[in-house]
Parts: structure tokens; sequence; C-alpha cells
């Protein structure tokens, strides 16, 4: 470790690869120049305009370099929702691969990734094609936060401050939903981000109870400098067998002029047309839906969404073992965690594996798993001759 300002420097796991196709792992994360108080000189976001002009000016400026970077980023439409031990680099690169316009990196705890050197390296890790990228990150503490938003802000293009976890352990850690019980310390968080980050900073939220509470919320987040809202149409209590308010996502949309993400019940493109159709939303994220189908946003829906005797669809050429085979790929080339992979695997390979048992049980027992062992399962699964295709719509010409 070498240190810079009185702040250790640290190794951020990025992958890049040399013409001859060898990685260079990992790569210095920028210097902390921003470090020693927030009097240093720095390109702000959301900051460089606020002194000189009014409320209402700072409003509609605000607006517009919200607007200006959605823009810059192409407007993604379809994005990878953030998921612990879900949406990490390679799975969000086959879903980059099949459609995904954006993703967001799981959720990373800002304490643990500003104390923690091996937290870092284990848990965030990028390359050059992840991009647009949303970096998540939950806490209550503004200067923690900021610090490790610091760490990352040039490779991703919104730090995200995670506003919906309703887990047990986030109301023991008091964050994610847990917040929205303390609206002056979220509103402390956006702003430290957003006055400080020369990336804009995001919210991913629920909804309350009453609507009228939702949209005093947003409209607290807009104020405070952020810059795109994710809403999952649930609120703290409910659970994703309930279904997502799309209305409420809705009043969301038009409560703010800011962008906002519509998530909840987004299973195939009939669902992304329906829900951008009825919320109004500047694009959708997809979480659960993924796992099984990572290429949900190319088009391909599982066959858990074609109806008996439906016509209208064609198998799409694509099946769930291709699709393990190239994110085992991505996993050779960008190596993440063994525990991640074999959820991966039962998410992708569930249905085969509920024909099989004897297959995943061998799979269940095996002490030594390895990508060898992984490739010949599926050709094993493969070779019993069933198939769980992905469908397409049939095209109408
Ligand atoms: C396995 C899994 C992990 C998740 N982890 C996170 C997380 O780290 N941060 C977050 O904000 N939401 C997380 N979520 C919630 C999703 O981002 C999403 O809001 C929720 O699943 C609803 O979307 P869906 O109906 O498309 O699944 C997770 C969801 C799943 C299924």
């Amino acid at each position: 470790m070498t240190s810079t300002n009185g702040l250790s420097t640290f190794l951020i796991q990025t992958h890049s690869h040399t013409p001859n196709g060898l990685r260079r792992l990992p790569t210095l994360s920028p210097p902390c120049r921003h470090r020693g108080g927030d009097g240093l000189q720095k390109a702000k976001f959301f900051a460089t305009y606020t002194s000189s002009y009014s409320t209402e000016d700072q409003h509609i400026r605000s607006e517009e370099r919200a607007w200006t970077h959605w823009r810059k980023l192409k407007q993604p439409k379809l994005i990878v929702a953030p998921m612990y031990e879900g949406s990490e680099l390679p799975f969000r690169m086959l879903c980059r691969k099949y459609g995904a316009e954006a993703a967001y990196t799981p959720m990373l705890h800002s304490r643990c990734f500003a104390e923690s050197k091996k937290y870092r390296s284990k848990e965030f890790s990028t390359c050059k094609e992840d991009r647009p990228l949303f970096v998540q990150f939950c806490g209550n503490d503004p200067d923690i936060l900021l610090e490790v938003a610091y760490r990352v802000e040039s490779y991703c293009d919104y730090v995200d401050i995670n506003l919906g976890c309703p887990q047990r352990i986030a109301r023991s850690g008091n964050y994610g939903a847990f917040l929205m019980d303390d609206l002056p310390l979220v509103k402390s968080l956006v702003k430290k981000l957003a006055t400080n980050l020369t990336v804009p900073v995001s919210c991913k939220i629920r909804l309350f109870p009453l609507l009228q509470d939702t949209i005093n919320y947003v409209k607290m987040l807009e104020d405070s400098g952020c810059s795109l809202i994710a809403v999952h149409g649930r609120t703290r209590n409910e659970r994703t067998q309930q279904r997502a308010n799309w209305d409420a996502i809705k009043t969301v949309k038009n409560s703010v002029k800011i962008p906002v993400l519509a998530n909840g019940n987004i299973r195939h493109m009939d669902d992304v047309e329906n829900c951008l159709e009825v919320t109004g939303a500047d694009g959708v994220m997809s979480a659960e839906a993924l796992l099984d189908n990572p290429a949900l946003f190319a088009g391909f829906r599982s066959g858990d969404w074609v109806v008996d005797g439906d016509d209208g669809f064609e198998n799409g050429g694509v099946d769930r073992g291709s699709l393990v085979v190239e994110y085992l790929k991505l996993c050779e080339k960008y190596p993440v965690k063994w525990g991640i992979i074999v959820s991966h695997v039962y998410g992708m390979l569930g249905k085969w594996f509920e024909v099989h048992p004897d297959v995943r049980d061998d799979f269940n027992k095996e002490k030594e798993l390895s990508f060898e062992y992984i490739y010949s399962m599926v050709d094993r699964l493969r070779g019993r001759g069933v198939q769980f295709p992905l469908y397409v719509k049939k095209s109408r010409l």
C-alpha cells in the first residue's frame, strides 16, 4: 500500500486486456485527490452552479444536467437491477451481450468498502466495456459514503444510494429502506454526494404506503441533488409475490423532472413495453427474471411466459445450457466467488435440474467444483435429450 494525502491508496479489481490477451490485474484506483475536506478544488456535478443562482434557477439547471448526462449515456431503457451476489461483472456482461443497455453493481456496504481492501477487491470489479454502470452503496454516514464514492466515481456513470433494501440486516444496520424513517439523514447523504462528486447521484427507492408521502419523498430527493430515481414499485413490507404498483411509479414520474426508472414485474419484453407505457418511465430494471433468463432484454422469453398452444412464438435458438456456457467463459475471464457462480448455474438450469434431480444431486455433492465439471454437466443434461429453449416472437413478415 502507498499513501497519498495521508490516505492509503488501494487496489480495485478492474479487468482490462493487453493486446496479447493477458489480463492486467489489478490496476490502481485513481489517486485520492479529493481527500482533505470539502474545501478542495473539485469538478463537481451538482454544486458548481449552486452559489450564485436563485433556488428556482438551481433546480432548472440541475434538471438540465441530469438530462444532459442521461442523453450522453444514450438514454438506456433496459437495465440490470442491483442484485447482491447476482449482478456481478460476468453476469452484467452476459446481460449486456443480450440487450441490457446499463447495469447496477450489487449493493456494496460503504463502511466495509472504506475499511477493507480485501472487501473492495472481492466485491467490486469492472472492465472497460462494463458501462453505463451504476455503483450501488448502502450506508448512513455521509462522510463514509462520500469517501467510498470518490473511490469508484471514475469507473461508473452514477453512484447509487440503496434506499430500498427491506431485509432484517438492513434494519439492524440502519440502511436501505429503513432510512425512510429518517428523511433528514437521507437528504444529507444525497446532498453530500451531489455537491462533491463529479458523477451524478442516483437513488433506488421503495414506495411509502401513502402516495403523498412518496411524492414528498421523491421531490426531496430531487431537491437534494439526486439526478435519477429508480422506483421499486412496492412498499418496504411488500414482497415480490405482491404485484408491483406501476401506477404509483407513474405518479413518481409525474412528480419529478429528472429521469425515473421503473422496477418490479418485468419478466419479458411485453412487460417492458407495458410498463413504459403505463408509467411513462425513462427505463425499466429487471432482477429475478434475468437470473432465470439473462437473454430477456434481447427478446428471448422463458417457456413460463409462453402459453401452451400459443403459436405466436418459436424456439429462439438459444437455450439455457448455452447461456450457462457463455456465463462460465465470462467467469474465466473475470473471476468471481464460486458461490456466485453456483447460484447463477441454479438460476439458469433450475428447470433442467427439476427434471433430472440426479444431475443436480451430483452437482450438490461435488467437492471440487471446476469450470470443466460444469461444462460437462451441461453436456450430460443435453445428452438426456430434454430441451428448455428460450422463445422469441415469430416474425410477422
Ligand atoms: C438475488 C437478489 C438480490 C438483490 N440484491 C439487491 C441489491 O443488492 N440492491 C438493491 O437495491 N436491490 C436488490 N434486489 C432487489 C432488486 O434490485 C429488485 O428491486 C427487486 O427484485 C424487484 O425487481 P424484480 O421484480 O425484477 O425482481 C435484489 C433482488 C434479488 C432477486
